[in-house]
């Protein structure tokens, strides 16, 4: 008998008809009621076991985690919390959960102790529900830009560019690190090496979508990026998984606004079909806030905060103007700030959290920041001090999407790269699109899992990306 998902069976009507299952058991009431779930949904299946058509071994094996066959009709529940449940006639069990030692029991366990079962969180609701959010902010991704007329395109993972030039680089090498080969000068002879230069794990694809941009038009990456920045925070990881549009014939204002619709297409997405994991999320994050001080809580629920977003215009406002309304502000005037924000300083997490969180209650993009602080690519303003670049900060997140208007203008793409330090030779690819039909051009990026943070309310990146990739932290 085929078996049906647990999703579509509590959609079924209650029929003569025999249905088969599996799953895994969550709970076993009463020697009773057991409790399944198979991953497809949030909400458990009840079945209800006779003891007495059973033999004791099988009942015995009943517990929490254990893998489970079972077949039956469905009737109408008689107890309350579900509308159907299934009358078990055979039951078989898989593979049994010693409950000594399976560590996923049905208490609340804390969310530091689940990261080092990574291997089995999977086995909770609450991680059932974050993947399964996950897995629709991508689909949705690819869908929004799928109906733009976007390409995907999938750019190299090893290559020998530092595209944002912070050198936060994995190296990638076969050389013999007990038996290093030296040049002449004493440096590594990286010509020795598998690609015969040096190369690393990629920090952005962007580069290369610009080149695929400059044909197709319009294209986009969903790929791993690395960084091997040693910033221990809830908001970085190692290993994370970013979205770069990249489209000719457009400026910094296409830009946002292909971001801000990009935003709220897939917050929209996740409202209408992920509704009862949002649901659950919510409730989670209202009970662990309950442990916060006031001022640390949400204003709205989570389900709300997403709406606002979808139904208001996101604001703007230029890097200088933010500056100076930092300048302005309390904690600026308490010196409640770690970092300076004098102009041309980097603005950091607190700042920008300051900004979305108490100055304008939601998302805002911030634009023409500095050029020093920002990658070569970006295009200069006429001012001479700023670049066409924009961030989207988000509230509890910080920086959403980091994006620009490139510079498209060879002349001046070239002095950049001189005041970047940045031989030409290491980019001659990229400076050869300026010199055959060069066009002006945009993109941005969004962090994929910090969206997924944004959209389920987690506040660790480690807990929505299934193995995080952190400093001194690479098990499973
Ligand atoms: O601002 P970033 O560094 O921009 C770029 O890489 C550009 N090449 C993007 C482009 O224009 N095509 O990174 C983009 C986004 C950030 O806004 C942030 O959301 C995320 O990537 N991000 C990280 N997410 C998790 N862990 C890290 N270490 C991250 N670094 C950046
Ligand atoms: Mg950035």
């Amino acid at each position: 008998m085929e078996r049906l998902r647990i999703t579509k069976v509590l959609e079924t009507a209650p029929s003569e008809e025999k249905l088969t299952v599996c799953g895994w058991v969550r709970t076993f009431r009463n020697d009773r009621f057991l409790a399944v779930n198979d991953g497809s949904t949030l909400r458990n299946l009840q079945l209800v076991v006779q003891k007495e058509d059973f033999d004791d071994d099988v009942l015995k094996q009943l517990n929490t985690g254990a893998a489970i066959r079972a077949a039956g009709v469905l009737v109408e529940s008689q107890g309350g919390g579900q509308t159907v449940e299934l009358q078990v006639e055979a039951l078989e069990v898989l593979g049994g959960a010693n409950p000594d030692e399976f560590p996923i029991q049905m208490k609340k366990h804390s969310l530091e102790f689940l990261r080092e079962k990574a291997h089995l969180r999977f086995r909770t609701s609450t991680f059932g529900a974050v993947f399964r959010i996950r897995h629709l902010l991508q689909f949705s991704i690819h869908q929004f830009f799928h109906d733009k007329g976007f390409f995907q395109l999938h750019t190299p993972i090893i290559t020998g560019m530092d595209a944002e030039g912070a050198g936060e680089m994995f190296k990638v090498t076969t050389l013999d690190l007990e038996n290093v080969p030296k040049t002449e000068d004493g440096t590594t002879d990286f010509s020795q090496d598998f690609f015969g230069t040096q190369s690393n794990l990629t920090v952005s694809g962007q580069l290369e979508a610009e080149l695929a941009a400059m044909a197709l038009g319009q294209v986009y990456t969903f790929g791993p990026t690395f960084r091997a920045e040693n910033s221990n925070t809830s908001r970085h990881l190692a290993e994370f998984w970013m979205i770069e549009p990249e489209m000719a014939f457009a400026d910094l204002k296409d830009d946002m606004k292909l971001a801000e619709d990009c935003l709220k297409f897939v917050l929209a997405y996740v409202l209408k079909h992920g509704e009862e994991d949002l649901k659950f999320l919510e409730n989670r994050e209202l009970q662990a806030e309950k442990q916060l001080p006031q001022n640390d809580r949400n204003e709205y629920s989570l389900c709300d905060r997403l709406r606002n977003v979808v139904d208001s215009e996101f604001a703007h406002m230029t890097y200088t103007e933010v500056i100076a309304a930092l300048r302005n502000s309390k904690p600026f005037k308490k010196k409640k700030f770690k970092y300076p924000c004098e102009w041309g300083d980097d603005l950091h997490s607190e700042h920008e959290r300051w900004l979305v969180e108490k100055h304008v209650g939601g998302p805002v993009i911030v634009t023409d920041y500095p050029s020093e602080i920002k990658a070569f690519y970006m295009r200069a303003n006429d001012d001479g001090k700023t670049v066409a670049a924009m961030d989207v900060l988000v509230p509890g997140i910080g920086e959403l999407i980091g994006g620009s208007q490139r510079e498209e203008r060879l002349d001046v793409l070239k002095k950049k790269c001189a005041d970047f330090n940045i031989p030409e030779d290491h980019v001659w690819w990229y400076l050869e699109t300026r010199k055959f039909g060069s066009a002006k051009h945009c993109g941005f990026g969004m962090g994929f899992e910090r969206l997924v943070m944004y959209c389920t309310g987690m506040s660790n990146i480690r807990d929505v990306i299934p193995f995080p990739r952190t400093p001194l932290s690479a098990e499973f």
